[in-house]
């Protein structure tokens, strides 16, 4: 039995996408409890809420509001049908089709996403998408239906899965022989230099490391043969993944990478261990930075209504005399509050920020592109605030 230790604990949080549409309606609370598996070095959520909560017909995250994410999907399906040439491909957690439409003209794709509103939305664009989550009974339906898949591509949702081993061993049943698995995930060794706290959710059971992936991908007899860093989510890696090394010569990329998260600690749970207790300073921080803005009359708004924001909101402590609301241009987002408090979120238009004096980036994974399209507002005097890599004002 491997020995399981707390890295950090919050009480009675909401669930982060669960948006309020009324402030008066309290959604339920549950703790999100972090810890750290000294056999894999796998950081996890301890008794998680039931995946129902979390992802279902309503769920509000649509990949493709943002520039960004449809110029890094579109690149990563032109690259990964360069390198591969695969003649099937599936995506595990398809979202609103921002990766498999790409393949549409190319070779035979499906798709698999619990979500029905986005299923929906890809079964419309001829992409088949099975409404369900990954499990045994989609795979043999899958397998009876569609066959082994040359290439499983799966972004940003391995990490949200709560039965690892499990899903692991039914990729591996489902992928050709010479096959290839790729997932993206933010890299925890990002989260622990930038200090984002706010990445620690509901929805995301896994925070993987090279190494701890490495470690729980042999139990089901995967390897990692290659690795490329992304900033996409605040530092991404892309991990290539076979069955058997012989297929695929491991590139020196995995050597770096190890090297880099060895010599951080990554592996450590003393040293992670003290990176939590500098981002309780950072919370406490963030707190402080907005009471003094505000109290000096400045109108202080969130920028983009991300789960991360709504984690600040809730782990800092912060109402809405500190935010007053949030802009985000997401539509089902709009009109809605961070759940559990009176922060709206409303409209992004062109006239939104007028007569505000700061805005905190809840959308800081979109940094570049936030400061691009908001050249005006600063140049009016308007400024960002930021938590990442520290508390301070862009
Ligand atoms: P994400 O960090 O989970 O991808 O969510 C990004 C959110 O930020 C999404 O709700 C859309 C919002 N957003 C804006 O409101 N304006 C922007 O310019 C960008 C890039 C994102």
């Amino acid at each position: 039995m491997s020995e399981i230790k707390t890295l950090i604990k919050f009480d009675n949080l909401p669930i982060a996408n669960n948006l309020s549409e009324d402030m008066n309606i309290k959604n339920p609370e549950f703790d999100l409890h972090i810890v750290f598996d000294e056999e894999t070095k796998l950081v996890q959520l301890h008794n998680n809420v039931k995946p129902e909560f979390l992802f279902n017909d309503t769920y509000v995250y649509d990949s493709s509001q943002s520039k960004t994410m449809v110029n890094h999907f579109k690149e990563a399906a032109i690259n990964l049908y360069d390198r591969f040439k695969p003649n099937k491909v599936l995506e595990i957690g398809s979202n609103s089709g921002i990766f498999v439409n790409n393949f549409i003209d190319l070779t035979d794709v499906i798709a698999v996403e619990p979500c029905g509103n986005f299923a929906d939305l890809t079964n419309n664009m001829n992409i088949k998408t099975y409404p369900k989550y990954w499990n045994k009974d989609v795979v043999e339906t899958i397998l009876k239906e569609d066959g082994k898949q040359d290439l499983i591509f799966s972004a940003n949702t391995i990490s949200h899965v709560q039965n690892l081993e499990e899903c692991l061993e039914l990729i591996s049943k489902c992928l050709t022989k010479k096959g290839v698995f790729v997932i993206e995930a933010p890299s925890f060794l990002e989260v622990l230099k930038n200090n984002t706290f706010d990445q620690f959710y509901h929805e995301h059971q896994s925070y993987f490391s090279y190494i701890s992936l490495s470690n729980v991908l042999s139990k089901a007899g995967l390897e990692i043969f290659d690795v490329e860093f992304y900033p996409v989510h605040g530092g991404s890696y892309r991990y290539y993944i076979g069955k058997n090394k012989e297929y695929n010569k491991v590139s020196i990329n995995c050597e770096k990478v190890l090297k880099s998260e060895l010599s951080y600690g990554v592996d450590s749970y003393e040293k992670v261990k003290d990176r939590m207790d500098i981002m309780k300073r950072n919370m406490i921080e963030i707190k402080n930075k907005l009471e003094n803005l505000t109290s000096e009359g400045n109108i202080v708004i969130g920028y983009g209504a991300t789960a991360k924001l709504i984690q600040v909101v809730h782990m800092c402590g912060l109402n809405e005399n500190l935010i007053k609301y949030v802009v985000d241009t997401t539509l089902d987002k709009q009109g809605r509050y961070i759940p559990n408090t009176n922060i709206q979120i409303r409209k992004y238009d062109n006239n939104c920020l007028n007569g505000v004096d700061y805005c905190f980036l809840g959308a800081w994974n979109y940094k570049d592109e936030i400061l691009k399209k908001e050249k005006q507002f600063t140049k009016d005097g308007g400024k960002f605030m930021t938590h990442v890599p520290e508390v301070s004002i862009i």
